[in-house]
């Protein structure tokens, strides 16, 4: 493979390799800040697990052909948005949102692109969120604003793009008409297992608040009975 470099800012694969990682550790880092502060201030982690990959320079070669551009370092920069990717897998839809909101208020994370597919899914099914981001990675002469891929989905979501992945490379994406419908239903009912148990979840929080409430409440009365029993006692 051949990437020739032409990029004043980056100018080799060595370092691409080198800037795309640091930005990548960076994304995963912050994420696994936000979650432990998250869980010490409401004892709950929104984020099951992360996951960091960076793309392999064969695929880089074979998406910049897609793109009916030159390989070079420069192209590869400018056109391809998932160079480092991180996909943020949670357990319910209402966490992804509240984990893309904890990502834009990040100060130095910029968000040049979102795409909800969870509000508008693809035609084949696929339910996620992406943000293209870029975090500014600080080299010992100059800082250099990298491009990362995040994709937040639930448990769910996962199981089933993981699945329809394995069958669109199988079928080398044209799989057999059946098999798409098939998966189509299967998104259909992903989507309404996340719903329910969405649900569920808010139904067991506002039960364990109500029994807090109520544990509350028969405290203090305890407390008010013995103070009025301690005060009958002094008069006594
Ligand atoms: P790519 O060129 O494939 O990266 O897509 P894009 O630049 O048009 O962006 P898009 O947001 O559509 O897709 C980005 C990434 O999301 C892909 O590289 C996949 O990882 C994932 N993705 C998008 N569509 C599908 C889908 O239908 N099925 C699965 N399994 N993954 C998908
Ligand atoms: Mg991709």
């Amino acid at each position: 493979m051949e990437l020739k470099g032409q990029n004043d800012t980056i100018d080799s694969w060595k370092e691409v390799n080198l800037i795309y990682n640091a930005a990548l550790r960076q994304v995963q880092t912050k994420m696994e800040i936000l979650n432990e502060e998250f869980q010490h201030v409401h004892q709950y982690n929104p984020i099951e697990h992360i996951k960091a990959r960076i793309k392999t320079p064969e695929s880089i070669v074979k998406k910049l052909k897609r793109h009916g551009v030159e390989s070079t370092i420069e192209n590869m920069v400018n056109h391809i948005n998932d160079i480092a990717g991180v996909r943020i897998i949670c357990s319910f839809t209402s966490d992804i949102y509240r984990v893309a909101d904890m990502i834009r208020n990040q100060k130095d994370i910029k968000v040049i692109a979102v795409k909800d597919y969870i509000t508008y899914p693809k035609t084949s099914g696929y339910r996620s969120y992406h943000m293209i981001v870029t975090v500014p990675v600080y080299l010992s002469d100059r800082i250099v604003d990298t491009k990362v891929e995040i994709q937040i989905r639930t448990v769910a979501m996962d199981f089933w793009a993981s699945l329809e992945h394995k069958i669109h490379y199988k079928f080398e994406g044209d799989a057999p008409q059946h098999i798409r419908t098939e998966l189509v239903e299967c998104a259909r009912m992903v989507a309404d297992l996340d719903s329910r148990m969405l649900m569920l979840n808010d139904e067991i929080t506002m039960i364990s608040y109500e029994l807090e409430v109520a544990k509350i409440k028969a405290e203090e009365e305890k407390r008010k009975k013995r103070l009025e029993k301690q005060a009958q006692e002094a008069e006594a």
